[in-house]
Parts: C-alpha cells; sequence; structure tokens
C-alpha cells in the first residue's frame, strides 16, 4: 500500500521506516530540511536502536523516502498524522499549532477515500475538529494513538501490545477500520489485538494509557516516602505487591521519576483538557502524581547532600546518567539532569557522564562538567550518583573497579537499580530511594 508519514520525528521517523519494512511503500514528509536530509540518508537523527538499519534496508529497497514537499503526500492512500503536541509555553494544554499547519497543508492533497490516520497525542475532542476540516475533500477520519516507548520503538511499532483505531460509525469508518487493519496485517496475525472504537475513545485510550503509567509510577515512589519513613525497602514492597497479578512488577521501578517527552507533559494535558470538559475533580489525583515524581528529584537531591556531611560545596560528584531513561539519547525533562543541575546550583563540582546523552545535555546546560569515558567521571569523585541506569552502571559497574577509582566509597542509587549488597561488601555506604 501507499502511505505518506506527516512529520518525522520520533513517532513519525520510525513509523515510515516499520512502514516499509513491513512492505509498504511509504514517504515521510517533515518540514525539517537537515532532519529529512538525515533520514534520506539512512542516519537516524536521534539515538533509537536498530532504527538506522532499518532506515537503510527501507531506502536500499526503494520503497522509503522523505521529502519537505506535502505534495509528496498525494496519491497515497493512508496519511499517518505523527507531527508533535508540545505542552503549550506558559501553560499545562497541548499546543496543537502543528497539528492544524500540517492538516491544512495536506488537505490540497487528500482524495476521496484516502484515510487521514492521527497518531499524534491530542486532547480528547480534536479528531472530531480535523474530521470536519478533511470532510469537503471526501478523506475519511480515524484516530490511531501510538504506544511506542523511546529505546524500543521499533519494536513496540512493529509488535505493538495493541492496535487501536477509532472510526466513526457508518460505512465510511468501517472501510477506513478495514484499510488500517491491512496496513498492520503482519502485526494482527502475530496476534495482536485489533480494537476499534469511536474516534473519541480513540484519543482518550493514549491519554488514559499513559496517565495509568504514570500514576503507577507515582504510586510506587509514594510508597517509596513511607518505607523511608518507616525503615522498610521500596524494592522489596515493590517485589510483593508486583507478584498479585491484578497489580503486576512493570513500572513499579522506584527512584526519581519519570520524565522524557511524553509522560510529564501528557498527564499536564490530560488534566488541562478534563477541567476544560468540566470534570477537572475526576483527574485531580494527576496533580498529586506529577507533584511526588517531582519530589523524588529534591528527595535524590537531600540525600546526595547528607550522604557528603551536609556540604556539597566544591566536592566532586560523578553524575552517572543524563537521559531521561537509557536506550536513549532523549533529555527532555530529564530528572538524571535535573538531580544534576540542582547539584551544581548548590556549588557542587559535577561531572556527568552518559553513554547516549553528553551532547544533547551540554547543549542545555553548558554549566555542568562532562565525561565521555564513564572511569574518567569516576575518578577522584566524593560521591557517585546513578540516575539513569544504563547497563554500563547496572550490570556492567563493579563496585570494587568502581571503588579504586573514587575519592569516597560513596553511592547514590537514585534508580535503585545496582545490588546494594556488593557494593556494601564492597565498603561502599550505599543509599537508595525508599531504602533502608
Ligand atoms: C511513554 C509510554 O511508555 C509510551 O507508551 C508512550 O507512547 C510515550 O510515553 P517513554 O516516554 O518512551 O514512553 O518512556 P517510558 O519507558 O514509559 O519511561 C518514562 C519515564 O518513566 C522514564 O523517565 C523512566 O525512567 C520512568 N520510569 C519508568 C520509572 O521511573 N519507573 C518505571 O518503573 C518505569
Amino acid at each position: 500500500m501507499r502511505l505518506s508519514v506527516i512529520g518525522c520525528g520520533y513517532l513519525g521517523a520510525v513509523h515510515a521506516a516499520a512502514m516499509a519494512s513491513i512492505g509498504h511503500d511509504v514517504v515521510g514528509i517533515d518540514v525539517d530540511e537537515q532532519k529529512v536530509a538525515a533520514l534520506s540518508a539512512g542516519t537516524a537523527p536521534f539515538f533509537e536502536p536498530q532504527l538506522a538499519e532499518l532506515l537503510q534496508a527501507g531506502l536500499a529497497s526503494g520503497r522509503l523516502r522523505f521529502s519537505t514537499h506535502m505534495a509528496d503526500a498525494a496519491g497515497a492512500g493512508v496519511h499517518f498524522l505523527a507531527v508533535g503536541t508540545p505542552q503549550l509555553a506558559g501553560g499545562h494544554a497541548a499546543d496543537l499549532r502543528f497539528v492544524h499547519a500540517a492538516v491544512d497543508d495536506l488537505v490540497p492533497h487528500l482524495r476521496p477515500g484516502d484515510v487521514l490516520a492521527g497518531k499524534s497525542t491530542v486532547p480528547v475532542g480534536t479528531a472530531s475538529g480535523i474530521s470536519a476540516r478533511i470532510a469537503p475533500t471526501g478523506a475519511v477520519l480515524a484516530w490511531n494513538p501510538e504506544f511506542l516507548r523511546e529505546g524500543w520503538a521499533v519494536h513496540d511499532t512493529l509488535a505493538p501490545d495493541r492496535i487501536v483505531v477509532g472510526v466513526s460509525s457508518g460505512e465510511s469508518g468501517e472501510r477506513a477500520a478495514e484499510i488500517l487493519r491491512e496496513v498492520y496485517r503482519p502485526a494482527v496475525e502475530a496476534g495482536a489485538p485489533f480494537l476499534v472504537t469511536d474516534p473519541a475513545t480513540a484519543e482518550l485510550v493514549k491519554g488514559a494509557a499513559n496517565a495509568f503509567l504514570a500514576t503507577k509510577i507515582s504510586f510506587i515512589n509514594a510508597m517509596a516516602e513511607i518505607a523511608e519513613a518507616a525503615g522498610a525497602d521500596v524494592t522489596l514492597l515493590a517485589d510483593a505487591i508486583g507478584h498479585d497479578t491484578r497489580i503486576g512488577r512493570r513500572y513499579l521501578g522506584s527512584g526519581i521519576g519519570f520524565g522524557g517527552g511524553c509522560l510529564p507533559k501528557d498527564i499536564r494535558a490530560f488534566a488541562a483538557r478534563a477541567e476544560e470538559l468540566g470534570r477537572g475533580e475526576s483527574v485531580g489525583f494527576l496533580h498529586e502524581v506529577d507533584a511526588i515524581n517531582l519530589r523524588r528529584r529534591d528527595r535524590a537531591v537531600q540525600i546526595v547532600v547528607d550522604a557528603l556531611g551536609g556540604l556539597v560545596f566544591g566536592k566532586r560528584v560523578a553524575v552517572l546518567g543524563a537521559a531521561f531513561k537509557p536506550f536513549s539519547d532523549d533529555i527532555r525533562d530529564s530528572p538524571a539532569l535535573d538531580v544534576a543541575v540542582r547539584l551544581r546550583g548548590l556549588g557542587a563540582d559535577v561531572v556527568v557522564t552518559d553513554p547516549a546523552a553528553i551532547d544533547n545535555a551540554r547543549a542545555v546546560h553548558p554549566q555542568l562538567g562532562y565525561e565521555r569515558d564513564r572511569d574518567e567521571a569516576l575518578r577522584g569523585a566524593h560521591a557517585v550518583v546513578v540516575v539513569t541506569e544504563w547497563d554500563e552502571y547496572r550490570r556492567h559497574l563493579s563496585p570494587e573497579h568502581a571503588g579504586a577509582l573514587v575519592s569516597a566509597r560513596v553511592v547514590v542509587d537514585g534508580r535503585n537499580c545496582l545490588d546494594a549488597a556488593a557494593w556494601r561488601a564492597a565498603g561502599w555506604a550505599y543509599h537508595g530511594m525508599g531504602r533502608r
């Protein structure tokens, strides 16, 4: 099938490459010339495992190309809308400027029977406006939210947990759903549930899923606060409640909390939209989820200060991690960098290391020290703070090896990802979050 993907950011670039890899003829459109040039050369504009290989295979097959001209979307039967919806400056709502601009640009190229499949994360109600906007062209709107995680984007796109398609009732909506089922046939045949809903429900599914995940993380971090006060261990607690299959262990990872380009902004936009709908109180708890999450960053800083005897000024602190999570170079709303910046603000001599995100971090926070080499970052440190659970720190850093490099064996495990017993056995003062 011929597809276009409008917007080649995180979501769009991966979607375009993944769709070409399952046999579709895909054009990716973006206004950013540099991004289009990079993608056309088979280079991923951001760190994402497997993406470069997929791009190169797609380009070589002739089934994948990229363009800055919306006119190149003409002739595709399905157009995926994958532009960004950032947080509105000065507010919590989503900024839909890019969505509306992309739809306006696409309208002249739509033909009767084309399907416009919205993938961007939008406030509920956006789809009906877009549907009305494209109605005169004879094209049909379907809402098809995307649930991919950074670092797993290719896997999540090709083997999703579920596919959700929101269409309006009637023949054209049913036909649009069938066309999308065909687009995703390999995943559907491999067993991915294909759920057809109305458009508003499909929009809400995305917001609700992100709100639930954020709530689960903040729930365990709230338990960490209690565990700290009670002298208990939140990681053992998470294991124990996680064995209950109704709860499950995933997303009960405690520590400095969630960040990134999605969860923080999406829960705020979700709450803002609920308020517009007169149902702010229904999701009032999301403000608490946000507040708990941000408190954990303060707590991590406090633990470092305490571990250093109350004074961090002039102390060398090795910060292991800058990305908001492993397998990503994304530093948007990164809790890791937030902790580093605050420690620097207190006068610490902060040295940040990260396997992928140093260049991005340096561009935004030039006041921090950086060291590409993990061991050089550790050398002479008075405290080591693990803030992104990369395998380089979690699995491949032995406490004995690190101990030989530092000035003092003090480690703060902001992700509760280290083997506390092993670090203690090697003579380290180990401080987890929500652990005795
Ligand atoms: C998230 C959703 O998972 C995805 O479905 C949606 O499409 C986009 O938003 P992503 O932002 O890529 O994906 O990252 P995710 O893996 O969900 O992690 C988000 C943040 O939560 C990270 O900062 C991570 O470190 C943190 N996290 C995650 C925890 O603190 N504890 C956990 O147990 C899990």
